[in-house]
Order: structure tokens, then C-alpha cells, then sequence
């Protein structure tokens, strides 16, 4: 007989504190049936009850390697979902809410990557032995499971690097989604010419290029971005080294070519937290990733008297990722707690297995 979950409105209406008393209460019952697993991102409150943190890159490998029972992943919908795929049978992989998801993710789905792979047929020929699909973790797992059933493979932001070097000792091309300005950093670091990117507009019939320029491309970028990261300017890093002369900036490379080019260190959010911590007492850092882990990493050095400052004069945050709140974090340990499972993220087995073999090539190669 099903059991009905308890429902959420009994949560909705509950102060933080008292929801951060109930989840407190339920991690202890539920002992290493549970695990946390928090994005670096998280807001603090949420932070506060890890079991595990990390990078995209790091909590997929935990995830993996993890063996309770429920797998609570506080972060964006396609974290839990490679928590799904990458975890055994028997484990159960939830999203506190199931709004949180990744806006970057959503620029890209497999109606629009099928149409663009025939787009590439008509004028290549045969894309399967020409082109490596590579699609950034930040996307569903259908486009994981594309990239597996045709070759391709799936890279975070701090794998980029090793990936695109496999990709291209498999074949010539490079189809990169759904990040263009991951793709587009990284295949500069290796050498590419600029001019041998082409943004792929899914929008438009061929994806707005010609022929030739698909012919001469060697890496065709997916225009998609991240809403958070293209809030930083050049001119953020300008008029700060101008301040601060002997700053230094570093900065995630979902954020605009320029901005990395201006930076003295780029890299994915376990990267930036390990170079601000290593480096010297008393120095000054621009960051340029969201707003959450910025303000989590000044706290955590300001003891050693290092600065840490926010690149963008607005706020940044990922606003999906702040749907997980003490609420429903609350709701979801209680349900469990009571033997039921609420926002169980299942991704259907024939997805799953093709995800699963773009993914293991990932963590084969990183
Ligand atoms: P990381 O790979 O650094 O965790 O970045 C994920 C992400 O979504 C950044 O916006
Ligand atoms: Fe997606 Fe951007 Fe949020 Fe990262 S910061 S999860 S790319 S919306």
C-alpha cells in the first residue's frame, strides 16, 4: 500500500529556526542512512547541515562512492539526477524542491541537439565520425545520454581541459554544449584559434552559419550561458586593479572570454576555493563565481587577513539553487524519517545507462 507523504504545507509555514531544529533532529535519527551532499553555491543556511561539499566534479565521484541509503543533494536538478545515475540501484537520489533547477542547463534539450546533429549531417555527411559531442554536467541527462550513444562525453568546469584533449584524439570536431563560454575558454587554453569557433544558434536553421563556416569550424559552440557569471564585466576587474593594484582576480570559467582574459586565475568553484586559501596572508582577491561562495570563502580567510571581494556590483546568486530552503529540507528529512520519500529524482534505466557511460567516460579520462 502507498503511503502518503506529509505534506508541505505543514512545513511552509514554519520559522528557519524551528525548521533548522527539525533538521537537525532528523539527520540524527536517520543516523548514515542519509547524506547531504551541498553544492558550493548553497546558501549558508542550507550549507550548515552538509555532510559532503564540493565542485560538480567532486560531488559526482562522492556520489558514486557514497553509501547511504538516501542521497539528499542540495544543488540544481541535474546534480541529483547524476546522483541517480552514478549511485547503486538501491539508493534513492532527492531534491529538496523540485523547482531547483539550472538555467544554463535549460538553453539546451535533446528535440534541439537531435535537430542540430542533422543540421551537421546534411552539410558533413557523418557527424558520428567526425564530430566528439561534449556536453558540460550542467544539462539533463537525455543530453548525457546523446552524448553516450553517439561518442561523446560529459566534463564539468574542472575537467574541461582533459576532456576536450580526449575528444579530439577521438575526432576532428568538436560539438560543445550547452556552455559556450566553458567551451570557448578552454579550447583558447589549448590552442585553438578563436577563429576556429563558431556559436551554434539553436534557434536558427543550420544553427545561423554557413556551409563553410561549419566546414571550418573545429569547435561549434552551443549559445547558451550562465546568468549568474554574465553578470561580470571586464570593467569590474579594471576599475578594481586600479584600487587594488597588487589584487589579484580570479574567476569560474562560465563567465565571458573577456573577463577571463583579464583574470589572473580561472578555474571551477573547488579550484577558486583552494587557490584563495592557499595563497599568501594579506592578499587582496576579486572573484568572479556566484555571490553564496564568495562570501562563505571571505568569512573563512579573513583570520590569515586576506581580502576577498565580490566581482559584480550587483547581487549574483543562483536563484534556483536558493529555492532549497530550511522548509524543504525539513519536509524531505521528516518523510524520510517516517519511512516516506518525497521529490525522488529517477531518470528512466535505458536514459540512465547511456548517461552512465558518458559519465564513467568522464571520470575514466579526469
Ligand atoms: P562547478 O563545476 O565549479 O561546481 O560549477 C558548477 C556550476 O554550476 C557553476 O555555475
Ligand atoms: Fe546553473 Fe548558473 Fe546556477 Fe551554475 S550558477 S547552477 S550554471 S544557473
Amino acid at each position: 500500500m502507498q503511503v502518503s507523504p506529509i505534506s508541505f504545507d505543514r512545513f511552509n509555514v514554519l520559522k528557519d529556526a524551528e525548521a533548522h531544529e527539525r533538521i537537525r533532529a532528523a539527520k540524527e535519527k536517520l543516523g548514515k542512512r542519509v547524506s547531504l551532499l551541498v553544492h558550493h553555491y548553497q546558501r549558508a543556511d542550507i550549507y550548515q547541515h552538509h555532510d559532503l561539499t564540493g565542485d560538480s566534479l567532486k560531488l559526482s565521484r562522492l556520489a558514486s562512492q557514497s553509501d547511504a541509503e538516501y542521497i539528499v543533494f542540495c544543488g540544481v536538478h541535474f546534480m541529483a539526477e547524476v546522483a541517480d545515475i552514478l549511485s547503486k540501484p538501491e539508493q534513492i537520489s532527492i531534491l529538496p524542491d523540485l523547482a531547483a533547477g539550472c538555467s544554463m542547463a535549460d538553453m539546451a534539450n535533446l528535440a534541439k541537439v537531435e535537430r542540430c546533429w542533422r543540421d551537421l549531417r546534411d552539410v558533413l555527411g557523418t557527424p558520428d565520425e567526425l564530430i566528439t559531442p561534449v556536453t558540460y554536467i550542467n544539462s539533463a541527462a537525455d543530453l548525457k545520454a546523446f552524448c553516450g550513444e553517439h561518442g561523446g562525453i560529459v566534463c564539468t568546469s574542472s575537467n574541461a581541459p582533459k576532456i576536450l584533449d580526449w575528444s579530439f584524439k577521438q575526432r576532428e570536431k568538436v560539438l560543445f554544449f550547452p556552455d559556450q563560454h566553458l567551451g570557448r575558454w578552454t579550447a583558447h587554453k589549448m590552442g585553438i584559434p578563436l577563429d576556429a569557433m563558431q556559436v551554434w544558434d539553436p534557434d536558427l536553421p543550420n544553427g545561423g552559419l554557413t556551409p563553410e563556416q561549419i566546414k571550418g569550424a573545429k569547435m561549434l559552440l552551443w549559445k547558451g550561458h550562465c546568468a549568474v557569471h554574465q553578470m561580470f564585466q571586464p570593467a569590474h576587474i579594471t576599475n578594481w586593479r586600479k584600487q587594488n593594484p597588487d589584487g589579484m582576480v580570479i574567476s569560474h570559467p562560465e563567465s565571458a572570454f573577456e573577463v577571463c582574459t583579464a583574470s589572473d586565475y580561472v578555474g571551477s568553484t573547488e579550484y577558486i576555493i583552494q587557490v584563495v586559501k592557499d595563497a599568501k596572508p594579506g592578499t587582496k582577491w576579486l572573484v568572479g563565481t556566484e555571490l553564496n561562495l564568495v562570501n562563505r570563502l571571505a568569512d573563512e580567510v579573513k583570520h590569515e587577513g586576506k581580502i576577498v571581494q565580490f566581482m559584480s556590483p550587483m547581487v549574483c546568486m543562483c536563484s534556483t539553487m536558493q529555492r532549497i530552503d530550511p522548509q524543504h529540507l525539513a519536509w524531505t528529512l521528516e518523510n524520510l524519517v517516517e519511512g516516506k520519500v518525497v521529490n525522488r529524482i529517477s531518470v528512466p534505466a535505458h536514459e540512465a545507462e547511456l548517461a552512465k557511460l558518458s559519465l564513467e567516460r568522464m571520470l575514466a579520462v579526469s
